[in-house]
């Protein structure tokens, strides 16, 4: 996270966020943000609209959006790509997350977002068959084509600087492999059109060479490999990710931290559940449910730390499932049945039922990290913005292991970089923080 660039913490104008793929989640956020600034629903779950900081001791806490320089709802402008044509609108009705009284208010605006061309080939994501594809001849020339998409949509709209969030489907599990080391191969990689490199790849290498921050939604390698870290550093752009933390994954860095604070044992942890929209669909194909399990199970592990309380947790059994069920559609139901252990290893339950609603939790996600990495940007941050943990199942580290999944831990973190990219008198970092920090 370290500034070369000059900085240039001042906003100007309006601040583009593209959005790769325009499903339930992308829809949601943007009904929400038009109906927001319309002053007719609040942006709930949001932190950088409804959160607060602390300042300095003795100060009451201020709004967040007060205590930094963001871009407020008004100055942002949406553009999206998907592998279908059609408008928000649309695709929101479809998606069956929000109810008429919400999309009819602010359909004019809704059908006015039209996604361009994706770049997508079948084989990443099995259960789609795109339409409204772009022609290309290799991967290079993909990229190529949506640096002018990028260009274009700037230029149309007015605009000096755009953030993107990758909120497409989740692919196949694709392993890393040697092309994906250097940049040097991966540019080879692009003009031979490799398989190894997936389509949400060659969306943020396009992206990053656009000077646009690219933030990964999805469980996929998009941003964290060698070759495209080193890019980022390179043309001075923050990149950050990955897998939304909403429903299940957030419950259980909520729950896990607390039964480690008070040393009690794990012997397993079951969950399942059910969803029936789009993204339900894409990973019932094992493919691209591999990619989510491998997200989802990375987090217990590293909050619990078997290798160093093995007789607390080093037998612990963890599985994770997730059934597509239609009649459920986005509303997911989430079971988890947790096997503890007390005093002289008496065996104990947790029963958890989350009826959540999974765009609804996504959205305000998608807005925040958008809001933060503009202004990451605009001071010069680049590369893994490792304190954006907070919003990610997995969260990517430079390193590329280590990770931080304990959610306390990980908000103060990033409330503690907040403090440091605010207004005085919030910039100083309180000595809490300070502790955190180290
Ligand atoms: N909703 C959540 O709570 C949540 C949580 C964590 C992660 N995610 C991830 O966020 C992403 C979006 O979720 P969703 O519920 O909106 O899914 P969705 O299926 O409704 O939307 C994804 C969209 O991406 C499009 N797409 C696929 N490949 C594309 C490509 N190459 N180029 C352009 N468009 C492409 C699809 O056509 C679809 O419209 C998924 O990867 C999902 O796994 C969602």
């Amino acid at each position: 996270m370290k500034e070369t660039k000059a900085p240039t913490p001042h906003k100007r104008g309006k601040l583009g966020v593209l959005l790769p793929g325009m499903g339930a989640v992308a829809t949601t956020l943007m009904t929400g943000v038009f109906l927001s600034r319309r002053g007719l629903a609040s942006p709930t779950g949001s932190l950088t609209q409804q959160g607060t900081m602390n300042g300095k001791k003795g100060t009451a806490p201020t709004a967040v959006r007060e205590a930094m320089d963001l871009t407020p709802l008004s100055d942002i402008v949406f553009g999206t790509w998907d592998i279908f044509p059609d408008s928000a609108l649309d695709v929101a009705k479809n998606a069956g997350v929000l109810e008429t009284r919400h999309l009819d208010v602010v359909a004019d605006e809704l059908s006015a977002v039209l996604p361009m061309k994706g770049v997508f080939w079948p084989h990443y994501v099995k259960r789609l068959n795109g339409t409204h594809i772009k022609s290309v001849t290799s991967k290079a020339d993909a990229v190529e084509q949506l640096r002018r998409d990028i260009q274009r949509f700037k230029q149309e709209n007015g605009l000096e600087r755009a953030v993107a969030v990758w909120t497409g489907s989740t692919e196949v599990h694709t392993p890393l492999c040697e092309v994906h080391q250097s940049q040097q191969a991966f540019v080879r990689g692009l003009a031979e059109s490799d398989p190894a490199i997936t389509p949400s790849q060659i969306y943020a290498w396009a992206c990053i060479l656009e000077g646009v921050a690219f933030a990964n939604g999805s469980p996929n390698n998009a941003v964290d490999f060698p070759a495209i870290v080193t890019l980022a550093h390179d043309q001075g752009v923050p990149i950050a990710g990955k897998d939304f933390k909403t429903g299940q994954t957030w419950m259980k860095t909520l729950l896990a931290p607390g039964l480690k604070a008070r040393s009690l044992g794990v012997n397993g942890w079951f969950s399942t559940n059910i969803l029936g929209n789009r993204d339900g669909e894409v990973l019932d194909d094992p493919e691209s449910f591999r990619t989510k399990e491998l997200s989802k199970l990375g987090v217990l592990e590293s909050i619990l730390d078997p290798n160093q309380f093995p007789e607390l947790y080093g037998h612990m059994h963890h599985k994770v499932r997730i059934e597509y069920y239609p009649p459920r559609g986005d509303s997911k139901e989430g079971w988890d049945n947790i096997d503890l252990c007390g005093w002289l290893g008496y065996p104990m339950q947790i029963k958890v039922n989350f009826l959540c609603r999974d765009s609804i939790l996504a959205a305000p996600i998608v807005l925040d990290v958008a809001l933060l990495l503009d202004m990451a940007s605009r001071l010069g941050f680049h590369g893994t913005q490792e304190w954006l943990g907070f919003y990610w199942k997995c969260p990517m580290t430079e390193v590329g292991a280590g990770a931080e999944n304990d959610v306390f831990i990980q908000h103060g973190r990033l409330m503690s970089t907040m403090r440091s990219m605010s207004r005085e008198p919030f910039a100083s970092t309180t000595h809490a923080d300070a502790l955190i920090e180290q």
